[in-house]
C-alpha cells in the first residue's frame, strides 16, 4: 500500500470527522492531519491524532502547514453550504473560491500528489435535466454555492492543464450520517428527521412531501473519499465523478422511519430551501464513475434507515 501524509481541511464538518478516523485506521494516526478553524474537534476526534487550526483563507498559514508535513494528499471540505449560502452569498463565494485557489496554489509550488474537493449536486441547475443527470450536460446553477463548484470544478480542470496538478472532485448528493450533523445545507433535512424521530417522535420538514433529491449513506461517502483518492491516475479520464447512493423523496423518508417507530409524525412547512432543492437533480448517472473507478455503494434508503437508527439512538442514550 502506498503511504501518504494527508491533511483534511474542514475535518470538524459532517465528513471531515468520519473521514479523518477512517483515513487514520488505514494510514496510521500522525500520517493524517486534521485541520479546523471554527468548531472544537469532538473528544473522539481530538484523541485519534494531530489536529490543528488552519485558516484555508490565510495562504502562508496553510504553505507552513504542507511544507512542515510534507503534505502529498489534501481533502478539502471547508465550504459554505447551500443555504447559508443563499443567506451571505459575497460570504459563500469569498471562502469556498478563495480557499480552494490557496489550496492549489500550495498544491502546485509544494509538490502536493493529490488534492481532492467535493463538487456537489448544486453544481447543476434548472435547466440540467433532472432525472438521470449525466455526467457531462449543462451546468447553469441558481444558488451561489452552486456558483462556487461550477467555478471550483473549472479551476481543478485548469490546474491539471496548466500544472500538471492531480485534482479530483466528486459531485456529492445529500450525505445522511450519524457522527457530524451537517450546517446550512438544503439537504440537511435528511439527517435531522432521524435525530427529531428518535428524540422528539415528531418532526417539521422544511420541504414537501414529493421532494425527491439524490442521498447517500456516510459509509459510502468515506468508501468514495478513500478509492477515488488511491485510484491511479491513468484510469481517470475527468476530474469530476458524478456520484451517488440512492433517491427518495422526503415522503419516502418518512414512510421507511415509520416502519420502525410507527408513532412517527411529519409535518411539512416549506421555506425558501425548497427552491433550491427543485433546481437540483432528483437522481444521478453515476456511471463512469461505476465504470472508470470502481465505485459501488452498498446502501439503499431501507438499510440505511436500519443502521442510522441503530447507531444514532445508541448514540444519543449515551449522551
Ligand atoms: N448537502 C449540500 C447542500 O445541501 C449539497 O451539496 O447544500
Amino acid at each position: 500500500m502506498e503511504k501518504y501524509q494527508i491533511l483534511v481541511i474542514g475535518a470538524v464538518g459532517q465528513i471531515g470527522s468520519d473521514l479523518v478516523l477512517a483515513l487514520r485506521e488505514k494510514y496510521g494516526k500522525n500520517n493524517v492531519i486534521a485541520a479546523g478553524r471554527r468548531t472544537q474537534p469532538s473528544k473522539k476526534l481530538r484523541e485519534s491524532g494531530p489536529f490543528i487550526y488552519l485558516d484555508a483563507l490565510d495562504i502562508d498559514a496553510l504553505k507552513k502547514v504542507v511544507f512542515e508535513n510534507e503534505i502529498d494528499v489534501i481533502y478539502h471540505f471547508a465550504s459554505v453550504l447551500s443555504a447559508t449560502g443563499e443567506k451571505m452569498p459575497q460570504m459563500s463565494w469569498d471562502l469556498n473560491i478563495n480557499s480552494l485557489i490557496n489550496v492549489l496554489e500550495v498544491g502546485r509550488r509544494y509538490g502536493v500528489k493529490r488534492i481532492i474537493w467535493p463538487s456537489s449536486i448544486a453544481a447543476f441547475g434548472p435547466t440540467t435535466p433532472r432525472e438521470n443527470t449525466p455526467n457531462d450536460t449543462i451546468l447553469q446553477p441558481t444558488t451561489m454555492y452552486g456558483v462556487t463548484k461550477v467555478a471550483g470544478e473549472l479551476l481543478l480542470e485548469y490546474y491539471f492543464l496548466k500544472y500538471g496538478l492531480d485534482t479530483r472532485s466528486m459531485r456529492l448528493p445529500g450525505i445522511i450520517s450519524s457522527e457530524t450533523l451537517p450546517g446550512g445545507g438544503t439537504t440537511d433535512y435528511a439527517v435531522a428527521i432521524y435525530y427529531d424521530a428518535i428524540q422528539k417522535g415528531k418532526y417539521t420538514c422544511f420541504v414537501n412531501e414529493k421532494t425527491t433529491l439524490p442521498m447517500m449513506y456516510m459509509p459510502d461517502c468515506i468508501k468514495c473519499m478513500i478509492d477515488f483518492m488511491e485510484v491511479d491516475g491513468s484510469k481517470l479520464k475527468r476530474h469530476v465523478y458524478n456520484v451517488t447512493g440512492m433517491s427518495f423523496s422526503a415522503g419516502d423518508l418518512a414512510a421507511e422511519i415509520k416502519k420502525h417507530i410507527p408513532e412517527f409524525e411529519i409535518t411539512y412547512e416549506p421555506d425558501f430551501r425548497q427552491a433550491i432543492a427543485d433546481s437540483w437533480p432528483m437522481s444521478i448517472d453515476d456511471s463512469l464513475a461505476r465504470e472508470e473507478w470502481g465505485w459501488n455503494p452498498s446502501y439503499d434508503l431501507a438499510s440505511m434507515t436500519e443502521d442510522m437508527l441503530k447507531v444514532l439512538g445508541k448514540r444519543l442514550k449515551r449522551e
